[in-house]
């Protein structure tokens, strides 16, 4: 259903509604769970109501008009379909629905094994061990990996690039409660579900007009810069300053009609996170006509950080989580949103991506990926769809990792500081730390650790495109014990290497 326009054309958006996992609850009931769990805020959701009559209208059967209306220029044109995607999508409708399917679409030979029963038995079992935060991702884990398999094996078979209608319903989900945008579950043509976080970003970026100002930060993520450049669109770096801010001026400079900025925020490799700069950035955008490609897989890792010391601090992650959902809900229709499962469920592996953005941009990626891919990966999309659902009902993985990280930073900011280059801010988000080669050149400064000490970092000269004179330090591929043994050793390392 079309949502009730204002005068300018928009969603008239007049209040809030309370949900707790993905119920609707009793104000006073929302406010004392919300002191339990800082997310319960997160699920707060613009209501939109009728003009004339007063009534709530569905809570988000929106189509954005704008969206549809806007002529977004940066953009290729809505390719066609790709045909064995679309042939194969409509079989697997049919199924859903109980229609038979006579199917002739694909070369899906894994079909021909999949009402068979393979194993007689599987069995599997979530330890008792199991740290409490991890546990519903855990328990999702399991039902995926059974239900990939087992009674029958519907995981050996292709099934659609981009995703069936109930993950992207669910993918839906996780962009209104986590990022603010207007979408209902039926919207499954404003989302799409990608091998990781990493193929949404490709084909994000793919989708642009070769020849399109792209302005990415100065300190940005690698293999944006890479993508941008081969695909023939003009990369404009974006000054920083010394503590690591976009220059807003520079910024300001350098954006022209119809242009595009990718960004990682919270930023790798920076740890940069400002909701007053993402908001600045998207509103300049919009008003040129252009676009943000937010690439947002930190959304929930974020800790504060005070001096020498990191910590976890669960209201300050509510409102900076809060405010980027304003964001989202005003700025949607210039906004193309990236995340995956792989930081925020510790499934990196799983492989599952997922993007928002409007109509034309979700088809060009369709296309892209389609294109690419002659399937998803099976198995991970049934997966990661399980682990997506519990996430949603129950999102406390993050609380976990933000306590690892902040201890780990504060031993790292404890041992060894005077090499850090870190943000000023008070926050620190995403997964790593740079640490500066002085006046050395990063690449062979890498090497030499490596080969000398053992220490594997990652020169930055992709992340800031030039000499960067520093290296990147992973918070979080060493593995976590109780006593974190692991990574003080590995501190301790690289501590004595610099000296
Ligand atoms: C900013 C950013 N975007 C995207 C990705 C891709 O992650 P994945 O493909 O695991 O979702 C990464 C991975 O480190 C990243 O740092």
């Amino acid at each position: 259903m079309l949502a009730p326009t204002s005068a300018t054309g928009k969603p008239r958006i007049q209040g809030t509604r309370a949900a707790l996992y993905g119920k609707e609850v009793e104000p006073a009931i929302f406010e004392e769970q919300a002191q339990a769990n800082p997310l319960h805020q997160l699920e707060t959701s613009p209501i939109i109501r009728q003009e004339e009559d007063g009534q709530c209208d569905s809570h988000f059967a929106v189509h954005n008009r704008e969206v549809e209306i806007m002529s977004q220029d940066y953009l290729l044109p809505s390719p066609p379909a790709p045909a064995i995607r679309e042939a194969m999508a409509k079989a697997v409708q049919r199924k859903d629905k109980g229609l038979d399917v006579y199917d002739f679409s694909s070369g899906n030979i894994g079909n021909l094994m999949v009402s068979q029963q393979i194993f007689s038995t599987m069995d599997v079992r979530v330890a008792d061990s199991v740290i409490p935060e991890l546990r519903p991702i855990v328990e999702g884990l399991r039902d995926g990996i059974v239900s990939a398999y087992y009674p029958t094996p519907k995981g050996v078979a292709y099934s659609p690039t981009g995703g069936t209608n109930p993950i992207r319903a669910l993918v839906a989900r996780y962009f209104r409660e986590l990022h603010g945008i207007p979408i209902a579950d039926e919207d499954a043509n404003k989302v799409i579900v990608t091998a990781g976080g990493q193929q949404a970003m490709t084909a994000a970026l793919r989708s642009i007009k070769p020849g399109t100002r792209v302005l990415i930060p100065q300190w940005e993520y690698g293999p944006a810069s890479g993508i941008i450049r081969s695909h023939g669109c003009e990369e404009v770096r974006v000054a920083m300053t010394d503590e690591l801010a976009i220059d807003m001026d520079d910024f300001r400079r350098k954006v022209v009609p119809n242009s595009v900025c990718y960004v990682s925020m919270p930023n790798n490799p920076t740890g940069y996170m400002s909701v007053e700069q993402l908001r600045d950035i998207v509103k300049i955008m919009s008003d040129a006509d252009g676009a943000v490609v937010w690439d947002a897989p930190y959304l929930l890792t974020l800790v504060r950080l005070d001096g020498a010391k990191a910590t976890f601090d669960g209201k300050m992650l509510q409102e900076t989580l809060n405010a980027l959902r304003e964001i989202g809900e005003e700025f949607h229709p210039n906004l193309c949103v990236l995340s995956s499962l792989s930081k925020s469920c510790l499934i990196a592996g799983l492989r599952l991506g997922f993007a928002y953005g409007s109509t034309q941009w979700v088809d060009n990626m369709e296309a892209i990926v389609g294109r690419e891919n002659l399937s998803s990966p099976t198995p991970s999309f049934i997966a990661g769809a399980e682990v997506l659902r519990r996430f949603l009902d129950e999102p406390r993985s993050y609380e976990w990792v933000c306590r690892v990280l902040a201890n780990r930073l504060s031993i790292l900011v404890e041992e060894m500081g005077d090499h850090l280059i870190l943000p000023k801010n008070g926050l620190f988000g995403a997964l790593y730390v740079l640490v500066s080669t002085g006046d050395q050149p990063c690449k062979p400064f890498a090497d030499r650790l490596i080969e000398e000490s053992g220490i594997v970092t990652v020169p930055c000269n992709q992340f800031y495109g030039g000499e960067a004179h520093a290296i990147r330090l992973s918070l979080v591929s060493v593995p976590w014990t109780e006593g974190e043994e692991g990574w003080k050793a590995s501190v301790q390392a690289i501590k004595s290497a610099m000296q």
